[in-house]
C-alpha cells in the first residue's frame, strides 16, 4: 500500500508532522513554538489535535474523555469511536490542508491509539491495524515527533498545568505504572519505524526541545521541498529582476 512505509500518500503536497508521547511530555507547547516559527518564516501551517480537530471528532472526545457515557462500551467499541473521530478528521481538516499544500502540525494521532488502546488496553493487534487503516485512509505522517520523559515529571508537568479544580481525565488518573508501559510503547514504535519516527528527549528546557525539533522539521520540508511565502516572494523577486520583468 503505497504511503504506509511513511509520507502522506493521496495528499503528498504538504507536510504532515506529528507529536506523540505522554502527559505533560510537552506536546502542546512544542507545536505551539514550532507553529510560531513556521508562521513567522512564511509557511502556511494548520494545527489540530486528536482526539478531535473537527465538530464531529470533539463530540466523540468529549464523550470518551470527558464523560463515563462510554464506559460500558468496553475497549473495543470505545477504539472504534476513536478510529470514525479519527477519519472525520483526515478527510474534513488533515487531507484538504495537505492538499492545499500546507504544514499540518497534529497533537496525537495513530500512534496514541497504538500505545493507548492496543499496549495498555491489550486489544487484539489485527483489530488494532486493521481500524487504523480504515481511520487514517493512507495519511500517513511525513514525520512523527515522540517527546520522550520520564512518567513521574510528566505526570508532574500535567498536575502542575491542571486548573485544580477541574476534574482528572480517565487517563491522567491512571498509576505510573502504565505510563511506563506506554512510554516503552511509543519507543517501541519508533524502534521498528526510524524512517518516520525520531524520539526526541523531552526532559531538558523548552527551547532545546524546540531547537532539535526545528532541526527534524527543517530536514522534512527540505527533502520534501516545501516553499514558504518567504521563499516564493525571494524566487519571484530573484526571477524579476534577471528578465527585467518585476
Ligand atoms: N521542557 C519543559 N520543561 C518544563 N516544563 C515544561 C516543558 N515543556 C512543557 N512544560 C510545561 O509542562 C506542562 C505540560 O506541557 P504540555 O505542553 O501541555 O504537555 P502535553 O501537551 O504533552 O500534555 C505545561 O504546564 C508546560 O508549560
Ligand atoms: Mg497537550
Amino acid at each position: 500500500m503505497a504511503g504506509s512505509d511513511g509520507g502522506s500518500a493521496g495528499a503528498d503536497r504538504g507536510l504532515f508532522i506529528t507529536f506523540e508521547g505522554g502527559d505533560g511530555a510537552g506536546k502542546s507547547t512544542q507545536i505551539r513554538r514550532l507553529a510560531g516559527a513556521l508562521r513567522r518564516d512564511g509557511y502556511p501551517v494548520t494545527v489540530s489535535r486528536e482526539p478531535g480537530g473537527t465538530p464531529g471528532a470533539e463530540a466523540v472526545r468529549h464523550v470518551v474523555l470527558d464523560t463515563s457515557a462510554a464506559e460500558p462500551f468496553g475497549p473495543y467499541l470505545e477504539a472504534m469511536l476513536f478510529a470514525a473521530a479519527r477519519n472525520d478528521h483526515v478527510e474534513q481538516t488533515i487531507r484538504p490542508a495537505l492538499k492545499r499544500g500546507e504544514i499540518v502540525l497534529v497533537d496525537r494521532f495513530m500512534d496514541s491509539t497504538r500505545v493507548y488502546q492496543g499496549a495498555s488496553e491489550n486489544l487484539d493487534s489485527n483489530f488494532v491495524r486493521a481500524l487504523e487503516r480504515v481511520a487514517i485512509a493512507d495519511v500517513v505522517p511525513d514525520l512523527t515527533i515522540i517527546l520522550d520523559l520520564s512518567p513521574s515529571e510528566g505526570l508532574r508537568r500535567a498536575h502542575a498545568r491542571r486548573d485544580p479544580n477541574a476534574p482528572a481525565d480517565r487517563f491522567e488518573k491512571e498509576d505510573v505504572a502504565a505510563h511506563e508501559i506506554r512510554r516503552q510503547a511509543f519507543l517501541d514504535i519508533a524502534e521498528r519505524e526510524p524512517a518516520r519516527c525520531r524520539v526526541v528527549d523531552a526532559s531538558r528546557e523548552p527551547e532545546d526541545v524546540a531547537k532539535d525539533i526545528a532541526r527534524l522539521v527543517a530536514g522534512v520540508i527540505e527533502k520534501k521541498g516545501i516553499a514558504s511565502s518567504r521563499s516564493a516572494a525571494m524566487r519571484d523577486s530573484l526571477l524579476g529582476a534577471g528578465d527585467g520583468r518585476s
